[in-house]
């Protein structure tokens, strides 16, 4: 599908949560802690852009949708968008900008430690997601950009330490997290075993 409107549709859906979010924080819609409400939507959604550009890769597999890699980066980069958005409504409208209370937060509680860690993670990969830098980095680029499957987790258990009892959640979010990853390995492993094929006299 080479139709030129896929990336600006794709651009307007994935902005539609920021869009919903504002008019609901504008109409008084988010209830008594509209910050919280802020937070974890906008922490959810870097998950869940996490999670749905991973499964670009297996649809077009599966299904032949070449057009999902085509918008691959651009969901990467709105993962990246909402957990900027996520970070900033808590440095801000959280801590208002207290970096001692913020750095203490970050080595005292173990949920924001590994939600920071997977904001730092996510940091080179959306500076590397431009062609230039596919071009340049090659295979070191393919490495670096394993993380895309690290990150995710890291955000899963995040969310898991956040909730502490009620798992249901982060547990949905982690299953699918391993039926990408397992989907990943045994396409690695079928194209291991042709190559093999391939190669025998
Ligand atoms: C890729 C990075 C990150 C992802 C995917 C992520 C994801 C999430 C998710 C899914 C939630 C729970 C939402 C809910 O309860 O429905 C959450 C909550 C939260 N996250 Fe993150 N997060 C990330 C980075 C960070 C960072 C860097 C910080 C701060 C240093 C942070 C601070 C918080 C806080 C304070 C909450 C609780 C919000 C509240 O209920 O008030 N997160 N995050």
């Amino acid at each position: 599908m080479q139709k030129r409107w896929l990336k600006p549709l794709v651009f307007i859906v994935c902005l539609l949560p920021l869009i919903i979010l504002g008019w609901q924080l504008y109409t008084g819609q988010l209830g008594a802690n509209p910050i919280d409400e802020v937070a974890d939507s906008t922490g959810e959604w870097s998950l869940r852009f996490l999670l749905i550009t991973l499964m670009a890769t297996p649809l077009k597999r599966l299904f032949g949708w070449a057009w999902a890699i085509r918008v691959r980066r651009m969901l990467g980069l709105y993962a990246f968008f909402y957990a900027g958005l996520h970070l900033f409504t808590y440095l801000w409208l959280d801590q208002f900008f207290d970096w001692g209370e913020i750095w203490l937060d970050i080595l005292e509680r173990p949920f924001i430690t590994v939600g920071m860690l997977a904001f730092v993670l996510l940091l080179p990969l959306a500076i590397t997601s431009n062609k230039f830098m596919v071009r340049r980095m090659r295979r070191s680029w393919k490495q670096l950009h394993q993380l895309a499957y690290v990150i995710p987790a890291l955000g899963v258990l995040h969310f898991w330490w956040l909730v502490k009892a009620d798992v249901l959640e982060p547990l949905v979010y982690g299953v699918a997290l391993v039926l990408l990853l397992g989907s990943r390995i045994s396409a690695g492993i079928a194209v291991k075993n042709a190559t093999r094929e391939g190669c025998a006299p």
